[in-house]
Parts: C-alpha cells; structure tokens; sequence
C-alpha cells in the first residue's frame, strides 16, 4: 500500500481547521430584551432602560404638559409642569428628569398629578 504521509497530514490539517471553523461559526441568535416595562394609566408600555417618563408617557400617546423641556437641550427640571404620581411613591416626580424603573406604574390624570401641577403654576 502506497502511504502519503503529507496528503494525509494535509487533510488531518484541513479536518482540523474545519472543526476550528465550525466552532466560530455564529448562529443568529435574537439578543435578550432587555427593555422596561412600565403602565401608564394601566397601558404597558415597553421602552429602553433610561429612558424618561415623560417619553414612556409620550410612547403611550399620552402628552405631558411642560414648559422647561425641549428634548434638543439639556434637561432642567425647573417648571415642575411635567409632574405623574407614580403609584406607590410618596410625591409627583418630574416626568422629563426621572428614568422610569421596571414596573412603575404612571399616573397621569390622577387627583394627586393634577394637584401638582396646579400647584406649580399658582403663585402664593
Ligand atoms: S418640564 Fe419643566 S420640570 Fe419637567
């Protein structure tokens, strides 16, 4: 029998390469959601982590009032305008300055809102 030991070590090499590349090779996987889900008034919403509550509540069709945001500048927070109770939390929080945290449910024509943000255009 006729050896040819470099053929044979060629193809030891090619079989091996080929494992090498097979292991490598990328199968599409979809990557893990990692989106936060919120409610506003009861309507789950899903958005990106860091995202505002004013823009959950914008992504629900909902608008808040404001008057110091714009969202090509710099977030103020000042107005106050903006303020949404959040169920379960002791005060309004500002809806354009506050990243929305999973489950949080947004309230955003409760009594306590509109309370707020009557208060903040009275002047006393
Ligand atoms: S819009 Fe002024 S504090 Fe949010």
């Amino acid at each position: 029998m006729l050896r040819l030991p470099t053929v044979g070590r060629a193809l030891a090499g090619a079989a091996k390469s080929s494992l090498a590349a097979s292991s490598t090779v990328r199968t599409p996987v979809r990557a893990a959601s990692n989106m936060v889900e919120v409610f506003v008034d009861g309507k789950p919403v899903e958005v990106e982590p860091g995202t505002t509550v004013l823009q959950a509540c914008e992504k629900a069709g909902i608008q808040i009032p404001r008057f110091c945001y714009h969202e090509r500048l710099s977030v103020a927070g000042n107005c106050r305008m903006c303020l949404v109770e959040i169920e379960k939390a002791p005060k309004p929080v500002a809806a354009c300055a506050m990243p929305v945290m999973k489950g949080w449910n947004i309230l955003t024509n409760s009594e306590k809102t509109r309370k707020a943000r009557e208060e903040s255009v009275t002047c006393r």
